[in-house]
């Protein structure tokens, strides 16, 4: 399948720091791929360039092979690329059903005896949700009282009911247990069976080889590992990951050994 986003060689300077350099990046449809890096490594520059909100400075972005400069997060949404960051811009008081339609809310009537369709905004919320397995027992409930995990769901039925082909979510298991990161990596599993395109940003290589078809380590702005599943295991990526050879000399250091 052709790729829905490519990024060739894309850099991005703040000023004279360089927080990106020479990355290769593609989204394809039905694929999950997954980035991963330490702290400060450039994974959260990488997704702001891919949703419109920063402007990369070197190399190409393109959209179904064109090259592009989005200019805003709206721009991005437009070609259906939806972000689920980990903060969850959600209104934590409102019921489930009116947060799902948050700034695209249906309404019947005709001016000036518009108002809101509030069953039909439950039904198709609820159809929504279900279809991605998420069962609420009231879809009344504010949003507050869900779970992180649960919260971090509607957000991904919701990306997908407006349309998304592409999915990044910015480290959505960070802050939750091994039981809600599992409820969030069934959904990035469903939104794969339903054709979209995923980015998920991870610290954590064990959630990222749950879900994973490719991994793209960062690491000081530069890509270090990119591979296929096929081609890396997860003790390579742990491995990787916990800084490689980088943790070796930590580890000759600490039993006090010299390093080979
Ligand atoms: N707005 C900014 N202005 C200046 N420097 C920035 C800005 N945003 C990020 N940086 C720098 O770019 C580099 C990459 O940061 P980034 O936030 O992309 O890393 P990250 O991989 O998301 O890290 P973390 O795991 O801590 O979220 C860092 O050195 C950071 O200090
Ligand atoms: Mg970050």
């Amino acid at each position: 399948m052709a790729p829905v986003i490519e990024l060739r060689a894309v850099g991005k300077s703040y000023g004279n720091i360089h927080a990106l350099h020479g990355v290769d990046l593609t989204v394809e449809p039905g694929r999950v791929g997954c980035v991963l890096g330490d702290n400060g490594a450039g994974k959260s520059t990488l997704i702001k360039i891919i949703s419109g909100l920063h402007r990369h400075t070197t190399g190409e972005f393109l959209i179904d092979g064109q090259p592009v400069r989005l200019s805003s997060p709206r721009e991005a949404l437009d070609r259906g690329i939806a972000t689920v960051y980990q903060d969850l811009a959600t209104v934590t008081l409102m019921p489930v059903w009116r947060n799902f339609f948050l700034g695209s809310e249906l309404t019947c009537g005709r001016w000036p005896f518009q108002s809101l369709d509030i069953p039909r905004m439950r039904r198709i919320a609820d159809t929504e949700l279900r279809a991605m397995g998420i069962v609420l027992d009231d879809l009344d409930q504010p949003v507050g009282s869900l779970s992180g995990g649960q919260r971090q769901s509607v957000a991904i039925a919701r990306a997908i009911h407006f349309g998304a082909r592409v999915l990044i979510l910015d480290e959505p298991t960070a802050a939750l247990g091994v039981k809600q990161s599992g409820v969030v990596l069934r959904y990035v599993a469903a939104a794969r069976e339903r054709g979209l395109g995923v980015v998920f940003i991870t610290h954590n290589p064990h959630h990222a080889y749950l879900v994973g078809d490719h991994f793209t380590v960062l690491r000081l702005g530069a890509v270090e590992l990119s591979a296929d599943r096929s081609a890396v295991d997860l003790d390579q990526l742990t491995h990787q990951m916990a800084g490689g050879a980088e943790l070796d000399e930590l580890r000759h250091e600490l039993q006090g050994e010299s390093a080979p």
